[in-house]
């Protein structure tokens, strides 16, 4: 019996996988086992043989099972700890490599932008790009024979003949949120609307593609010195120079009465633009009072409620601010203009933190 223990414990102690360890059980406590037959033996003991025989051959088949379950357990604990060694990751490494990608201005200046107006209480509305040419045309008084449909070089979605949904169309500005937003939230309402905006146009100042800021706000005594205001602090935060003074020209919009195209004021100095001096003058964005068709068409009562509302650029406010001279290279995703001209991507924009760096 100690032979087999012996041999037992040893060979327990030596298995080096679940597969041997099973083995080594089946050969010493199987049914037909070393210790098993053993046991059967006993039968043909006297009982004085049997009554020391018996507890011995139980122990021993014990401490072999136990031998056998602490090894199994010790094997899997060493299965775990070589997976773990395996499968160890740092959680705190950086997922990319610093310095790589970089925030396009034209996101930097859509956040910069926000964080301004947000300062001054709008928040930001959302509408589709493509949109129906009710909300992008009518509902801003442009009906179907206005002459300014044909200006604005509009792509139409293809339509199926017999295709009887609204013709819709890829949205020439941010003002049919003007209308959207009015629907949604009603007066009063104080919003900009940031966002890509498409036109068929391609050279140094037009792209396809470009991007507006739409403002609006509805209350009940606004006027045009508000907007005068609003601009003028905006101007002031978004380029960081105190002070900027705007000019306002009379000007013709169908969705505004009046309306007013709005200059910065600027100088050239050496060939270089500075805004925020001298007597020169920029033109920057369209505005005026929202015409009252227009709040009727969002379905607010132009008797009760008036307001403004302004159409700016955003590629155009970033080429001036970040002195980026042609427009399409924004579109161009040529990796040494984005790194030239990109933000670093943790330095998100706000009032108190600094705008740009
Ligand atoms: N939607 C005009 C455009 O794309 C810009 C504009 C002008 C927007 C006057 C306005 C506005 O809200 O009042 O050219």
């Amino acid at each position: 019996m100690d032979d087999l223990r012996d041999k037992y414990i040893a060979a327990i102690a030596a298995a080096t996988d679940e597969a041997t360890l099973e083995d080594l059980r089946v050969q010493a406590v199987g049914k037909k086992g070393e210790v098993s037959l053993q046991m059967r033996e006993l039968g043909k003991m006297t009982p004085e043989e049997r009554q020391v025989a018996g507890p011995k051959l139980n122990a021993l088949k014990d401490e072999i099972n136990s031998a056998l379950g602490a090894k199994k357990a010790g094997l899997e604990d060493a299965a775990l700890d070589e997976r773990l060694r395996g499968e160890w990751l740092d959680v705190t490494l950086p997922s990319r490599l610093r310095g790589q990608g970089t925030v396009h201005p034209i996101s930097q200046v859509t956040e910069e932008v926000t964080a301004i107006f947000a300062d001054m209480g709008f928040g930001v509305a959302e509408g589709p790009r493509i949109d129906t040419d009710w909300y992008n045309f009518d509902a801003l008084n442009i009906p179907s024979h206005h002459p300014a449909r044909a200006e604005m070089d509009t792509f139409y979605m293809h339509r199926d003949e017999g295709d009887n949904r609204p013709p819709h169309v890829l949205r020439t500005h941010t003002s049919p949120v003007q209308i959207r937003t009015m629907e949604a939230e009603g007066a009063p309402l104080r919003i900009i609307c940031p966002g890509g905006v498409y036109r068929a146009d391609y050279d140094q100042t037009h792209t396809p593609m470009f991007h507006q800021v739409e403002g609006l706000a509805i209350d009940k005594d606004i006027s045009m010195a508000n907007l005068k205001w609003v601009l003028e602090e905006f101007f002031s935060a978004f380029f960081e120079v105190e002070g900027i003074k705007t000019r306002f020209r009379s000007s013709h919009f169908p969705f505004t009465e009046p309306g007013a195209e709005v200059d910065i004021q600027c100088s050239w100095v050496d060939g270089q633009l500075r805004i925020g001096e001298g007597d020169g003058w920029m033109e920057v964005l369209g505005s005026g009072m929202v015409h009252p068709k227009v709040l009727q068409a969002g379905g607010i009562d132009p008797d009760q409620w008036q307001g403004f509302a302004f159409g700016m650029g955003i590629d155009r406010i970033a080429m001036l601010k970040y002195g980026i001279p042609d427009l399409r290279a924004f579109f161009d995703s040529d990796l040494r203009w984005l790194r030239h001209y990109g933000f670093a991507s943790l330095d998100v924009p706000t009032l108190h933190g600094g705008l740009s760096r």
